[in-house]
């Protein structure tokens, strides 16, 4: 046997594995692994797609990342977990001996449903010019790379889809590019954030371009659900970031043939460690005379989690033109935030600065933090309408895969050095100058950081028992 053969084998026994696993642990707890079915229903979308694709199914466990965890001490507890699929690259689309492809995955996920409803869920990243604002995720393709971004990597995955969408139980949820079309917004055009990258971009239009072509390729095909990145509230969360955003959504939902109808909505806090429900202040309090808003942390925002910050871009979307019944996924796989420093309630009142920060469940030095921060732990497990509004609570982020390298790691896949990654580093303006709080010694972007997923087990907020 060849090696690489050896390896398909085993691969292929730890998925029969999995699949097995999973069906007999859905027997014994159909009830909570089944999602709720509240908002199950024909739809009234014209391709009469379902209005939550999330209602009354399970969701595809990655075996890939399934087995990474499993490896890890007390990682078992999460192993069947499902986990979004990232699709960061072209050949992640045919995958290689290491990692599973489209298809394989599709497969896997017919074999884990057992006739079941299931929800695969695959993260669309490989736009032109990827991650303007930041280093540890730039892409492959160059900023003019457009054309090969339809024809290499968005054609073909829809291709494969279509082959799939016969299986009326198989539902493709699609999140549309994380982190790329807010940053037209808020990091162009002599913001103080603003980046010569980001600044192509938006000349160039690619990023628009490329989310429309997505949307309208992606939701053509009957059993896809696309959900655009809609980033988070610590990025998004003030009114004049808030609306223009949407603004551009829609624009790009308008663009190269997507069209409204293609877009089930949006998904907030992808990848991010903003929390869930900060329930030991509100943004209306008073202390000494103090609006809570005006505190360092809140710095005004209209928002301070991503509970009300889901419900405000939805109405934000819905005004700039978005369909009223789309809805909104939040990813909380590492948002808990519990764990020992975990606070018990509210702050002291002695100040508004102290009241804000003794209360809140979000430990980062500044919300606009996002490399592999110390203290964080895994949030609510997936759960589909968790809320009025939301369809799901999901991890697209897989626990234990880093942001970003702390340190200068050469590699082919063009992902940079970003000193958001690098603990010593005392920020820039998208972080208000502060240090990024991110660990130390963490390897690439997407590479498993067994510290890190430590971590997210040990601060797990519900814990995991
Ligand atoms: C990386 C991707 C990776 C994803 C999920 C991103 O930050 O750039 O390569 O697949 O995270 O871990």
């Amino acid at each position: 046997m060849t090696p690489r053969v050896r390896q398909q084998q085993g691969r292929r026994v730890r998925r029969a594995r999995l699949a097995a696993t999973l069906t007999a642990a859905l027997a014994l707890t159909t009830g909570s692994l089944s999602m709720a079915s509240a908002a199950d229903g024909s739809g009234t979308r014209t391709l009469a797609k379902l209005d939550n694709p999330y209602a009354n199914a399970r969701v595809y466990v990655n075996p890939d990342w399934s087995a990474k965890a499993a490896a890890q001490p007390g990682g078992q507890a999460i192993a069947n977990v499902g986990t979004g699929v990232w699709l960061d690259r072209i050949s992640a689309i045919a995958g290689s001996d290491e990692v599973m492809g489209l298809r394989e995955h599709l497969d896997t996920a017919l074999e884990q449903a057992n006739g079941a409803n299931i929800v695969f869920q695959a993260v669309i990243y490989d736009l032109p010019g990827r991650d303007c604002s930041a280093l540890a995720s730039n892409g492959e393709l160059g900023p003019e790379e457009i054309g090969r971004y339809k024809s290499e990597y968005i054609d073909p995955i829809a291709a494969i889809l279509q082959e799939y969408a016969s299986h009326t139980n198989l539902r493709v949820v699609a999140t549309i590019e994380p982190d790329s079309l807010p940053n037209l917004v808020t990091n162009t055009g002599g913001t103080a954030g603003a980046t010569p990258e980001c600044d192509t971009m938006k000349a160039n239009g690619n990023y628009v371009e490329g989310v429309g072509y997505a949307l309208a390729k992606l939701g053509a095909v009957q059993n896809v659900y696309n959900y655009i990145d809609a980033a988070h509230h610590g990025w998004l969360g003030w009114d004049t970031n808030l609306a223009p955003s949407a603004q551009v959504l829609y624009q790009a939902a308008n663009a190269a043939g997507a069209t409204r109808d293609d877009v089930a909505g949006f998904i907030v806090n992808t990848a991010n460690y903003s929390a869930l429900k900060e329930t030991n202040f509100s943004l209306t309090d008073n202390v000494n005379g103090q609006q809570v808003r005006s505190s360092k942390w809140i710095d005004w925002n209209q928002y301070a989690d991503e509970s009300s910050y889901a419900g405000g871009f939805r109405a934000a979307a819905v005004a700039a033109g978005f369909n009223s019944d789309v809805g909104t996924l939040i990813d909380t796989s590492r948002n808990g935030w519990g764990g020992s420093a975990r606070p018990t309630g509210p702050g002291p009142t002695t100040s508004v600065d102290n009241y804000v920060n003794g209360g809140r469940f979000d430990r980062r030095i500044h919300a606009g933090n996002w490399c592999n921060q110390a203290g964080a732990g895994l949030g609510e497990r997936p759960k589909a309408a968790p809320e009025a509004g939301v369809d799901a609570y999901v991890w697209m982020k897989p626990p234990g895969e880093s942001d970003g390298s702390s340190k200068e790691i050469p590699n082919d896949e063009g992902k940079g050095f970003d000193r958001m990654c690098d603990p010593t580093y005392g920020g820039n303006a998208r972080n208000g100058n502060n240090p990024s709080g991110a660990k130390a010694d963490a390897p690439l972007s997407g590479e498993f950081f067994p510290t890190q997923f430590q971590e997210l087990l040990k601060n797990a907020y519900p814990p995991v028992n």
